[in-house]
């Protein structure tokens, strides 16, 4: 269905009656672009939220019906002082979720080295990589329940590029599980605001009830650097909006004028 932003921007929103199809109607807009070999450059978020787009993913590939070996891939961030061999790396995770089982080139994954030493090089670095590659053809995007994406935190401007933040203390604390005994990091590398707009097609993703406020802010709220998902509104891209019931649920909207995913 089309549905309009609090300033205009038409996009298209998806309901999903929960995670699993939120990850299958994800993966068929990859497909759409990507068949059997076509070429794509694609960027990809970590967290919960995308695992079953990966899960869906990497099944397609199994059953012959999607490759990635005509396409490039990008990481949307990666944490500050953390090898791509550690287990909570977002070089490890997409390895762990996606690389490993589908035919991605491994000369055409790009990650940030989140131990480089300087920290200019490495964000100058992807940037162009990101434009050697002909920019970002499809973008997917989770959501921070502040609002974030990728780790544009609160406060990132919309004409940020890739760079190095400070994670804030809600994102820190919302990390914490995954650092049993230790502090979790403090800085990440991100693409930018600005660099993320620049992508041909975003689809932003969202499931469960903590998203609901976040997803009504960055859509429906007035674009602020507060809640820098709001910076979507002005894309000039295609926008697809992926949620289930849960995340939509501030946004009344009308579900039967929405495209759900029928029971198979
Ligand atoms: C992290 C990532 C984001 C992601 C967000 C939401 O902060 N940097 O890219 O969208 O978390 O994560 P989850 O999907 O686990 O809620």
């Amino acid at each position: 269905m089309e549905y309009k932003t609090a300033i205009g921007k038409k996009f298209t929103l998806i309901i999903a009656r929960g995670p699993e199809e939120v990850g299958a109607r994800a993966a068929d807009i990859v497909m759409e672009l990507v068949g059997k070999g076509r070429p794509g450059v694609l960027c990809f978020p970590t967290g919960s939220t995308p695992i079953p787009l990966y899960r869906r993913l990497a099944g397609l590939y199994r059953k012959g019906l999607v490759s990635f070996r005509n396409c490039k891939a990008f990481t949307l961030d990666e944490y500050r002082g953390l090898p791509s061999s550690n287990k909570n790396s977002f070089r490890f995770y997409m390895e762990r979720h996606l690389f490993s089982k589908t035919d991605f080139p491994p000369r055409a994954i790009h990650s940030f080295n989140g131990m480089a030493e300087d920290i200019e090089m490495e964000c100058r670095k992807y940037e162009e990589a990101i434009n050697k590659a002909g920019g970002i053809s499809l973008l997917f995007l989770g959501i921070g329940a502040n609002g974030h994406i990728a780790y544009n935190e609160p406060g990132s401007n919309q004409c940020s590029r890739t760079r190095m933040v400070v994670l804030s203390q809600e994102t820190r604390r919302a990390i914490q599980k995954n650092f049993p005994g230790k502090y979790p990091p403090q800085y990440a590398f991100t693409l930018g605001i600005a660099t993320i707009l620049s992508a041909k097609t975003i689809v932003l993703m969202a499931t469960g009830r903590d998203k609901a406020r976040a997803i009504f802010r960055a859509l429906k709220g007035k674009p602020t650097s507060d809640v820098p998902a709001s910076f979507l509104q002005s894309f000039k891209g295609r926008l697809i909006v992926i949620l289930d019931r849960d995340a939509s649920s501030m946004l009344n909207v009308d579900l039967n004028r929405c495209q759900t995913i029928s029971r198979k």
